[in-house]
Formats: C-alpha cells, sequence, structure tokens
C-alpha cells in the first residue's frame, strides 16, 4: 500500500530501527526493490531525484510505474513514493499532484530565514493532501574524483528551530556523511546524531549513505539516525554485473537479458543494507 512516510517512520524511530530509502532509476530498479523488501516484509521509501524523473519522463510517470507495479505485482508492504531534493515550491507541487505520497524539499544552501518561508509553502500544500515532508538544514560535503570537501554540520538549536518553525515531519541533517561512494575515512559526528536525535520528536535522515560499511550505518542507528538513503550503492553493484555480463556475452543483445543480469546484484545490496536491523 502507498502510504506517506509519517507512520513508517515513526514505528521505526520508536524501535530504533532504520528505514530504507532506495533511489530508482527505471522500471526495471524499482521492480528489484520493491520484489526484495516484499519478500523480506520491510516497509520501504523509494526516492526520485528530479533528474531521475526527467529522465523518467515526467512526475505521472514515475507515479503510475509506481502504482501500476505494486497492484500487478501484489505488493503488499507499505511503500512511500517520496521526491528526492525537490529544488522547489512548483516541483513539489507537480510531485504531490502526480500522487507523490512525500516529499523533501532542499533548500539548505539558501540562508536559514529563505529556508524557512520556503519550507513553510510547502508543508502548507504537503499537509492538506496528506503528504509527509522532510527538508535539510545544515550543508553536506561533497566529493569530487574521490577528493572529499566538508561541508557544515547541522548546528542543534538552528535544527530545533528550523524544525519548529516550518512544521516538517523528518528532517536531514548534516552530520558528516557526503552523497556518492567515497572510499577513505569519513568524519561522522555520532554525538550531534545522538544529540538531535534526544531533543528531536521527528526522524533524523541520513543522507548520502552509499560507501559506508554496516557496522558504521549500525553506529548511524544506534546514535539516532532513522532514514538512510542510498543511491550509488545499487548503481554501482548494478553496473559492475552488467559489465561483466556484456564481457562474457559479447553476443547477446536482448536488452531484458542485459538489463536483467544486474537484477540480483540490486537485490543482495538491499538485503545487505536491511540485515543491519538485525
Ligand atoms: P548516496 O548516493 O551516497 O547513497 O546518497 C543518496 C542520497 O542521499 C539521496 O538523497
Amino acid at each position: 500500500m502507498l502510504v506517506n512516510s509519517k507512520k513508517i517512520l515513526k514505528d521505526a524511530k520508536k524501535n530504533k530501527k532504520a528505514v530504507f530509502q532506495f533511489n530508482i532509476n527505471n522500471l526495471e530498479w524499482t521492480r528489484c526493490i520493491l520484489e526484495k523488501c516484499d519478500e523480506l516484509q520491510v516497509p520501504v521509501i523509494l526516492g526520485v531525484s528530479e533528474s531521475a524523473i526527467k529522465y523518467m519522463g515526467g512526475y505521472n510517470v514515475v507515479a503510475s510505474l509506481c502504482y501500476s507495479l505494486i497492484t500487478d505485482l501484489n505488493i503488499g508492504i507499505d511503500v512511500c513514493l517520496h521526491l528526492d531534493h525537490g529544488s522547489s515550491l512548483k516541483n513539489c507541487i507537480e510531485a504531490i499532484d502526480a500522487g507523490f505520497n512525500s516529499v523533501m524539499i532542499d533548500g539548505s544552501k539558501l540562508p536559514f530565514n529563505e529556508n524557512v518561508e520556503l519550507v513553510k509553502d510547502v508543508v502548507l500544500y504537503a499537509k492538506n493532501n496528506d503528504v509527509s515532508v522532510e527538508a535539510e538544514i545544515g550543508s553536506m560535503g561533497a566529493i569530487n574524483q574521490n577528493q572529499l570537501s566538508l561541508g557544515i554540520n547541522t548546528n542543534l538549536e538552528d535544527c530545533l528551530k528550523f524544525v519548529a518553525e516550518t512544521g516538517i515531519d523528518s528532517v536531514a541533517a548534516s552530520v558528516g556523511t557526503v552523497h556518492g561512494i567515497y572510499k577513505g575515512e569519513l568524519n561522522i559526528d555520532y554525538k550531534l546524531i545522538k544529540n538531535l536525535a534526544d531533543n528531536l520528536t521527528i526522524p533524523l535522515v541520513l543522507h548520502g549513505g552509499s560507501g559506508l560499511e554496516n557496522a558504521i550505518l549500525k553506529k548511524c542507528v544506534e546514535s539516532g539516525i532513522t532514514k538512510i538513503n542510498i543511491n550509488s550503492d545499487l548503481q554501482a553493484v548494478w553496473s559492475q554485473s552488467i559489465r561483466k555480463f556484456i564481457k562474457e556475452n559479447p553476443n547477446i543483445i536482448d536488452p531484458r537479458k542485459i538489463i536483467g543480469s544486474g537484477f540480483e546484484a540490486i537485490k543482495k545490496e538491499i538485503a545487505s543494507k536491511i540485515n543491519i536491523n538485525k
């Protein structure tokens, strides 16, 4: 069933478990995530970036794809369709109108007050449509050619003020992770995670979950993270499998066989991540 993220995350926060957001890129990706999470009987958040939405054709395409797969595959778990890093009120409205259950509005690059005002407008529209809202405060670091530039970690007072003033349902804080696969040592601030989680009533979201060993993800959850976003790790295992398949089978041209040769790798990676809840 498609639901907003509030209920899924509330239960997880209470039980100190992680809910994963896996980002989707196409039909096959979505299908793999739904089937594996349904097999494991865990709720899942399907994250879709604006660029992935553009790639697939638009908000309505993505929503119909997810709704139809859930029906035709008899998916019984709770699934939340979530706009990842929405960049404007307009795009959040488009997602909500198309049937997304949750949106993230990312105004983290704006000055505090402007971020608050933008998020408040999104919350107003979302609440009227029973859609949950995630927003970000602080600024995440970035990686470029495996070089790490540090971000600015979220400040507790600012975060509490931000949550109180905006009325959001979950908050993405900068705690030392970066988007993408960074192989070096990251300086994750577990104390900050704990401090934020202990003082917040809403769930805390970890962006940039790829490239982190399960023990680190587990430590983040034990410290107070409720939602973990994973994108690059699935892309990495899928593309490795495809490359191997094409090399070993140069005469196969059936796209279903080529694309499908990456399914098991995606499913295995999903199962391995979910294992941290055990
Ligand atoms: P990764 O690509 O590092 O998994 O980050 C995903 C993410 O945070 C999406 O919002």
